[in-house]
């Protein structure tokens, strides 16, 4: 089966080879996409630092490191391919990996799809990003954005909100694991900023859709719930039986009992960019939502699983082959 739409450069058709790379198809909301795209008969490559990893799409993907290390030869990962689907980011700075190499990773990556004439590239961005922002993740998407306008391929930008659902999914599932072992849940400031969750099968039905796009566009996706954070730990908590009590602390505070958890589970649980991105209110949209699957439709389906298992962050992406 081929794609139902035409795509196009501009007015232009572009022919397609069936084939997309989609970044991180082993990890979480790209293999949503991947998902999607071999459901429509598409042959679906990808980049990756885990390239072994046991994955569902293992053997249906064709797996290739990143090689931000050798620009020809990141260029030759992206040769037939059509349309590009890029979500490598990073959520915080470890070890060599930080928010600026990321930064300069992503415009390499541009530029080797430019040389390898991809037709399109559909790049994840996050909601509200600002060349302005105090906070790294939110400015160095901007800074990501900026760098994909310059780059003439013709581009669709999407911004999640607060992606939740799939196999690997953290937030929502470590918010229910500590629910589920401590008393208590520290929440951070007054709770009362909203949060606009989206469903990982909603990213990527909307991200295929934008792949289609005539010209360049940008689009948010976000779900069709919006609540205060504490109201989402409040359906959190019910869904999987906890009686914690929920406190409020300051963000300084929440900031140091986070980093004492990740002491105690050798891992990155919650930054002080994060919290403060999260009070901020960032984590929504403006937009008419194009998210249609609801966070507390998914939250009853899934009350008996979530937050059984602690999900690591730092194991998942730096154990075996670290991302240099
Ligand atoms: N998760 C959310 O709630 C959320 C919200 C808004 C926007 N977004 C954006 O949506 C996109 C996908 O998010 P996701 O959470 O689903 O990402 P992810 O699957 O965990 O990772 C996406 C890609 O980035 C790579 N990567 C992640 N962390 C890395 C690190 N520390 N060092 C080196 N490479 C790293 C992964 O490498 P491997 O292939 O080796 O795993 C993967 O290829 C990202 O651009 C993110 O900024 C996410």
């Amino acid at each position: 089966m081929s794609r139902s739409r035409p795509l196009s450069l501009g007015s232009l058709p572009v022919s397609d080879t069936n084939l997309d790379l989609v970044t991180g198809a082993f990890s979480n909301t790209g293999s949503g996409i991947a998902q999607r795209l071999l459901d429509e008969g598409r042959e679906v490559r990808t980049l990756t630092f885990h390239p072994e990893r046991a994955h569902l799409l293992r053997d249906r993907v064709r797996a290739l490191p990143y090689r931000f290390d050798d620009p020809v030869a990141l260029a030759r990962s992206l040769e037939g391919v059509t349309t590009l689907y890029n979500t490598y980011w990073v959520r915080f700075d470890h070890r060599r990996v930080t928010f600026e190499a990321a930064v300069a990773n992503s415009h390499m990556l541009f530029d080797a799809a430019r040389q390898a004439g991809v037709a399109r590239i559909v790049h994840l961005s996050v909601s509200n990003p600002s060349l302005d922002s105090s906070l790294r993740y939110f400015r160095g998407k901007a800074q990501v954005e900026q760098g994909l306008a310059d780059v003439s391929v013709p581009y669709s930008i999407v911004r999640p909100t607060w992606i939740f659902g799939g196999d690997s999914e953290v937030l929502a599932n470590n918010i229910a694991w500590i629910l589920r072992h401590f008393p208590v849940f520290a929440l951070p400031g007054t709770g009362h900023y909203p949060v606009q969750p989206v469903h990982i099968d909603d990213v990527a039905r909307i991200s295929e859709d934008v792949a289609h796009a005539e010209g360049n566009v940008i689009v948010d996706a976000a779900g069709p719930e919006r609540m205060s954070f504490e109201e989402l730990v409040k359906a959190i908590r019910q869904a999987v039986g906890a009686r914690s009590r929920i406190v409020h602390l300051p963000p300084a505070a929440m900031s140091a009992v986070s980093r004492a958890l990740g002491l105690v589970m050798r891992d990155v649980v919650l930054t002080r960019e994060e919290i403060d991105g999260l009070t901020g209110g960032l984590l929504v949209s403006a937009q008419e939502p194009r998210g249609r699957i609801r966070f507390s439709d998914w939250l009853a389906e899934h009350r008996a699983s979530l937050g059984r298992a602690y999900a690591h962050e730092l194991r998942r992406h730096f154990a075996g082959a670290a991302p240099a």
